[in-house]
């Protein structure tokens, strides 16, 4: 559609840093000025409008609009003055806001301003003294199993015990719904990619997670085992934002199912992928169970489910798993140069997108977690799973 020259000079004005005065709002000598007329929480409202400098991000028009209009209506009151001829889209945007706070009172306006200023500053992690930014609070988070980092937007979670090709531990899991539920709320994080540190994306559940069980702990063990599951993959159901899986190698169990529920998966060429529910006494997770067969078509899904079949990446992207794969010493470079673009694209549309995708089908995705979770935690007290997961380990003392 054809943009009009004033609507695409609103859109680059409403863009700009200009805008931050038009925000900010009044010039100071007309904020001088208002002032006089105001009273009980006058400081506030001052250190408010100073505090409005410490936001680290743009918080978007709506909200900038909404500022502008509560501050005419706290230090000019009720909006008296006649709207803006047709092609003034920014003064009619700004007129309009003001308007619509109608013959709300002085001091309350006041009031709501500074509220609102303290919501974007705690938002964005801003402190009284503006020393302590999210960013910052998020470099500085510590994780056992993970190394995370975050950039231009892009929130980096690494699976980070490559001795142990990146098995998930309970600790793994708390981790990583931590990892995500920071990423969801940080107001500067556009998307979050997920990859594996060392040659392995990830063998899946760490089969240690039951090993300190004996016969009389293992049904609460498993009950607690199946509530951190259920948990991991809510986590994932409800990430509100563009979540991209990057499949550096080979990928074992939960790593696998759980890819259903990314929005975009990337895998070297190096990479497999197997879930050997079956061969351990177990049961798909991850919503693997409903999200496979629609994605893969029955027969393929239940290779792959029931049967364990082990793909290659170009199979796991025939199957509509995967949507690219590179080669392996181009894998790197290739996806970071992908990731990087998207996250330049308009943020508020990629959200709003992918919870328009997601809302199709969530409430069915959380009740086909509990019933795979229940499932399992049958599965993992059952003698198949014990003796199965004996065996790796006996197995592995023999060699
Ligand atoms: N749980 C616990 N430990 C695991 C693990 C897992 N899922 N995957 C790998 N490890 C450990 C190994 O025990 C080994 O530990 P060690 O060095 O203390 O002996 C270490 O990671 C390296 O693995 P190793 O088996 O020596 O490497 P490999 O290249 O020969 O084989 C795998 C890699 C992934 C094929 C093999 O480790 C494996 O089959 N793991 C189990 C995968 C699995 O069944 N996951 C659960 C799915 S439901």
């Amino acid at each position: 559609m054809a943009t009009s020259l004033s609507y695409r000079r609103m859109l680059e004005f409403l863009n700009s840093a200009a805008s931050r005065r038009f925000w900010q709002i009044v010039p100071r000598q007309q904020f001088h000025k208002t002032t006089s007329k105001m009273f009980a929480n006058e400081d506030d409202f001052n250190a408010a409008k100073e505090r409005v400098n410490l936001l680290k991000e743009d918080p978007g028009n709506e909200a900038k609009l909404k500022m502008y209009a509560l501050f005419k209506q706290a230090t000019v009151g009720t909006c008296k003055t006649s709207k803006p001829g047709a092609f003034d889209f920014v003064g009619k945007a700004k007129w309009q806001a003001w308007t619509n706070l109608g013959s709300l009172d002085q001091e309350s306006a006041r009031q709501k301003y500074i509220d609102m200023v303290q919501q974007l500053l705690d938002e964005q992690g801003v402190t009284v003294d503006g020393s302590t930014t999210a960013e910052e609070a998020r470099s500085t988070e510590k994780f056992k199993t993970l190394n995370v980092t975050s950039e231009d937007g892009v929130y980096k979670i690494m699976l980070n015990r490559p001795n142990k090709k990146n098995a998930l531990t309970f600790d793994s899991y708390n981790e990583l719904v931590k990892a995500l539920d920071t990423a969801g709320k940080d107001p500067t994080i556009v998307l979050a990619t997920i990859t594996g540190a060392g040659d392995y994306y990830c063998s899946g559940n760490d089969l240690n997670n039951f090993m300190s069980a004996t016969p009389d702990t293992m049904s609460d063990m498993a009950k607690d085992g199946g509530v951190i599951l259920n948990k991991f993959v809510s986590a994932f159901i409800d990430f509100p934002k563009p979540l991209i899986g990057l499949v550096n190698g080979p990928a074992v169990g939960v790593s696998v199912t759980i890819l259903g529920l990314f929005d975009v998966v990337y895998s070297t060429n190096k990479a497999t992928f197997v879930t050997p529910f079956s061969a351990l006494g177990q049961s798909p997770e991850g919503c693997s169970s409903y999200v496979f067969p629609k994605i893969m078509g029955r027969a393929k899904a239940n290779e792959v489910l029931l049967f364990g079949r082990k793909l290659t990446a170009d199979e796991a992207c025939d199957r509509g798993l995967v949507a690219s794969v590179f080669p392996d010493d181009k894998f790197q470079k290739e996806t970071s140069r992908l990731v990087d673009e998207y996250a330049k694209l308009p943020k508020n549309s990629m959200r709003l997108s992918k919870n328009l995708i997601r809302s199709n089908d969530k409430d069915l995705l959380h009740k086909v977690n509990d019933a795979e979770c229940e499932l399992l935690v049958e599965r993992w007290t059952s003698d198949e799973c014990v003796q199965a997961i004996m065996n790796f380990f006996t197995q592995k003392a023999k060699l």
